[in-house]
């Protein structure tokens, strides 16, 4: 007698299949397309790309009218620097790399979003069209001081 009727079998048979199917999928983007974040990046060498320029010195840099580079180093549990003071009508270029471990960047009042990943350099743009103070956060659980991984930027 059947212990397992040959429907069942069927059903059975064809989720593994769909499982393999996906998994392969998944693992063939990763080694084909490579595992990377989706805004533009540069990869390091976590261990030492804070003795290389720009990430030897992090902190604010006009590089154009309006314009800056904010060079920000993500560690557990700080951004360095933590606070940036730029005019209204600036446009921020966030580059940031992280020293340790996964982190994230939201910036409140922005579409500024990141995922810092040990090894590439995260990236993104903002326009500082108001005078207010925006506040950053991590926004990746980075450990137990994870909740006090903040700063701001201070547009005047
Ligand atoms: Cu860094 Cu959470």
């Amino acid at each position: 007698m059947e212990m397992i009727h040959r429907y069942e079998k069927f059903f059975l048979g064809s989720t593994l299949v769909m499982l393999g199917v996906g998994l392969v999928a998944v693992m063939s983007s990763f080694f084909v397309n490579d595992l990377e974040l989706p805004s533009p990046v540069k990869t390091v060498d976590p261990a030492t790309f804070t003795s290389e320029p720009p990430f030897d010195k992090p902190g604010l840099f006009e590089v154009g009218e309006n314009e800056y580079d904010a060079i920000i180093t993500a560690q557990a549990w700080a951004f360095i620097p933590s606070q940036i003071t730029v005019p209204v009508g600036s446009k921020v270029n966030f580059k940031i790399g992280s020293v340790d471990v996964v982190h994230g960047m939201i910036v409140h009042g922005t579409d500024v979003n990141l995922t810092i990943v040990p090894g590439q350099i995260s990236e993104a743009t903002a326009t500082f069209d108001d005078a207010g103070e925006f506040l950053f956060v991590c926004s990746e659980y980075c450990g137990i001081l994870h909740h006090n991984m903040a700063g701001r930027v201070i547009v005047n």
